[in-house]
């Protein structure tokens, strides 16, 4: 077995893997050996050539254009009905259980500062609430809006997966029924040098890497998650990230008209605040329908603007999608591989002599697909648009731009607003920004239409008021 494995090592250049195997014991070298068996060496070899070696991403086709939405308001009285419709068989897909909620949750708060799974981090204004907690009480109402049950599906890393399962475990899954919550972890990459090679983390293990919220296309099939959904009757994945408790799970417009043009996976768009904002871009490349990520975008066409002075390319992309079961089983069973990004980075690991080294500047690349690369694959794919304040709080950040700071304040100011469309009266200091903190828990409403029938439930609120409502 050894043998074996050291003439396929050396056939792909990385004989370095087994540099230290007479430092091992027989567990390490086991767990070695199990380690490099599961790669796939000839698909490697592709990747370091394609990608680990070739730092310049793949130039964009000249027929790149605009991409065609759905605005939020209907743009006349035939889309007008065409919406109605499409709520109408939206909350009806909803009611008979078509529709599931997946959240990509293997990031790791450490952009935050935070010490473990970034759905753990709590955010919400007044009662500190988590991300995974503001989800699951959202899921909660929804089922007891719709009379249904939604089935909740969680992607984790290998890094954070135990983690997780726990802190669901200590907070009894928030009160859902435990077996309607779904776990699993996504799959790695191997991380590289610049020249090709593999890493090694420590002199028995590889360094590797989560393979990205594309990873989450394969491991939702591998891990049982599309049979668990086909056995429930689930047609429609609702996918959001764990970073933007605003997300609207389950929007019957959206989820409607999705289904209304037979679309395989759709979008959610915002209208861009700048140029260079740092989301995905909705194109038409070559016709088909895709997402370049800003930092992919040329200058040039990020910056080209239409003769009304708006941006031709305005469409952002917040990473909310509807993908239909259908369309990821079949994805699964053609083989399908996304496109791999590269990404500079410092990655530890340990010199020839075994030493272990923590890089001071980028010193290798990791590969990871991105979910959003799978949309030119679809047959039919819709964007709808949505508002930011309504739905787009992305936490990215400890301080500044997509911020916990950020993302609080536009919890409240939602909510604010909500009160506002129901005609109630919120205390705003002179300059007009909002003088109270307001949280408005799921379980008391899930959009603003919800706030109308509770009305005799909101107390009168004051300058400074901390107000909760559930
Ligand atoms: C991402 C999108 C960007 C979008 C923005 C919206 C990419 C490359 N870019 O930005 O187009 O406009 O969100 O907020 O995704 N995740 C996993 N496993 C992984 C990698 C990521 O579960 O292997 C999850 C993270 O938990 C996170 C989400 O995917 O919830 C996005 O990852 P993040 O690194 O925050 O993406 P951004 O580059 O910030």
């Amino acid at each position: 077995m050894y043998e074996n494995i050291k003439n396929v090592l050396k056939k792909h250049r990385q004989s370095h893997l087994l540099a230290f195997w007479d430092q091992l014991d027989a567990p390490q070298r086991q767990r070695l050996l199990a380690q490099i068996r599961r790669l796939d060496l000839a698909k490697i070899d592709c990747w370091v050539a394609d990608y680990v070696k070739k730092p310049a991403s793949e130039a964009i086709s000249s027929d790149i254009l605009p991409a065609p939405f759905y605005s939020l308001g209907p743009s006349d009285n035939k889309q007008k009905r065409k919406y109605t419709e499409a709520v109408k068989l939206g909350k009806d897909l909803i009611r008979k259980g078509k529709v599931a909620a997946f959240v990509v949750a293997g990031g790791q708060g450490t952009r935050l500062g935070f010490d473990g799974p970034k759905g753990d981090f709590p955010i919400s204004p007044v009662k500190n609430k988590t991300l995974f907690q503001i989800f699951a009480e959202y899921i909660a109402a929804a089922s007891r809006k719709y009379n249904t049950v939604c089935p909740w599906y969680i992607m984790t890393s290998p890094l954070n997966r135990a983690r997780t399962e726990e802190i669901f475990r200590s907070n009894n899954y928030y009160a859902l029924d435990e077996k309607n919550v779904f776990i699993f972890q996504q799959g790695t990459m191997p991380n590289f040098s610049s020249d090709g090679r593999i890493l090694l983390a420590d002199k028995a293990n590889l360094s590797c890497s989560p393979d990205g919220h594309g990873g989450s296309l394969k491991a939702l099939y591998q891990s049982g998650a599309i049979e668990d959904m086909k056995r429930r009757g689930v047609e429609f994945i609702s996918y959001f990230q764990v970073d933007n408790p605003l997300i609207n799970i389950f929007d019957p417009l959206f989820i409607g008209l999705h289904a209304l043009d037979n679309a395989e996976m759709s979008s959610r768009a915002v209208i861009k605040t700048g140029p260079f904002e740092k989301v995905g871009n909705f194109c038409l490349v070559d016709g088909r329908l895709t997402i370049i990520e800003y930092s992919d975008l040329p200058d040039e066409l990020a910056e080209k603007r239409s003769p009304d002075g708006s941006l031709t390319f305005k469409l952002g992309s917040i990473a909310i999608h509807i993908i239909n079961r259908a369309f990821a089983e079949r994805l699964n069973a053609d083989g399908f591989s996304l496109p791999l990004h590269r990404a500079l980075k410092k990655i530890p690991h340990v010199d020839e002599r075994g030493e272990p080294l923590e890089p001071a500047e980028p010193n290798g690349v990791k590969l990871e697909s991105f979910v959003f690369d799978a949309v030119p694959l679809a047959s039919k794919s819709i964007i709808l648009e949505t508002l930011r304040p309504e739905e787009f709080a992305p936490t990215k950040n400890a301080t500044g731009v997509d911020s916990v700071g950020t993302t609080r304040k536009m919890m409240v100011a939602r909510a604010a607003s909500w009160l506002e469309s129901a005609g109630l009266t919120v205390p705003k200091k002179p300059d007009g920004s909002i003088d109270c903190l307001i949280e408005i828990a799921p379980g008391f409403a899930l959009c603003k239409e919800d706030i109308k029938e509770k009305l005799n439930q909101i107390p009168q609120i004051n300058p400074g008021d901390k107000i909760y409502l559930a």
